[in-house]
């Protein structure tokens, strides 16, 4: 039996907008107040009441106005999510904690609506610096309005920008890490802003041609993942696989001439 579940795109997506500006203004406006900060797996995963009162926002509007929408999102509001069928909101209330709490800035919110298993709607909102983000599938990935250029130019990896996660270097990553070294100097230079779905938006806007991070949760990426493929980004975990949207993935994104470079030839998985 066929079951139609209705998804009115252009209403969720002005809902999810209205939502995101909304939470992005709360955390602007109290940037400078007392923060409670507690850890979660480790000292330097950082968590703060900024963070559970984000995603209860959106838990509370989603639940009040989709009621048959689940969500899968950092902080324990959402809901248990097996599989992407129906809709399901991807939530990260603040992408970047660390960076929320002693930097004050470069930190996001990130907001991916999925629908029957495909990316529908995403959001990359930079809170400090008031830019978002906003990708409606198949309608064009843009940037405070601004249309983002489709990746056109073929990138040799002596010419790219390469971003990772300062973790890729600690004892307990199960990769070869002589291989990512060697990448790193055969790059033209390597960054880590400590957002992953800002990594994601930068990549979309061609200011930097290629990203590894082998910790990624469905939160950290799934908008990201939405906004890069629509100006023709490639992502996949770093086996070469597709994503599955559900569990922490080691994630490979970049200019499409490129990622399948880097999976070959730097990146050993023990
Ligand atoms: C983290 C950030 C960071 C990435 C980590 C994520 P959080 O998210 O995106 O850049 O390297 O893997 O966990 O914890 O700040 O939401
Ligand atoms: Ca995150
Ligand atoms: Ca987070």
């Amino acid at each position: 039996m066929i079951t139609l579940v209705y998804f009115e795109k252009d209403s969720v997506y002005q809902s999810a907008r209205e939502w995101v500006l909304a939470a992005g203004e709360i955390i602007r406006s109290t940037i400078d107040d007392p923060r409670e900060v507690d850890t979660k797996k480790n000292a330097n995963d950082l968590v703060t009441e900024m963070d559970r009162k984000v995603e209860a926002y959106f838990a509370e509007k989603i639940r009040t106005t989709y009621p048959d929408h689940l969500i899968l999102s950092e902080e324990g509001f959402g809901d248990q999510v097996d599989d992407l069928k129906g809709t399901v909101w991807i939530i990260d209330p603040i992408d970047g904690t660390m960076n929320f709490v002693h930097q004050k800035r470069t930190f996001a919110i990130s907001l991916a609506i999925f629908h029957q298993g495909i990316g529908e709607i995403g959001f990359i909102y930079d809170v400090m610096a008031d830019i978002i983000y906003e990708v409606k599938k198949g309608e064009g990935a843009y940037k405070n309005g601004q249309k983002l250029a489709p990746l056109t130019d073929k990138k040799n990896l002596s010419e790219s920008i390469l971003m990772l996660n300062h973790l890729w270097c600690t004892p307990n990553d199960q990769v070869n890490h002589q291989k990512l070294g060697e990448l790193v100097r055969t790059v033209r230079g390597a960054r880590s802003y400590g957002s992953a779905a800002l990594e994601f938006a930068y990549l979309s806007e061609g200011i930097v041609d290629a990203y590894i991070s082998f910790h990624l949760q469905p939160w950290d990426y799934a908008a990201g993942v939405i906004l890069y493929e629509e100006v023709g980004g490639q992502i996949v975990q770093a086996t070469g696989e597709p994503l599955t949207y559900l569990k922490q993935e080691p994630t490979v994104a970049g200019h499409p001439n490129i990622v399948n470079q880097i999976i070959e030839n730097y990146i050993e998985l023990k």
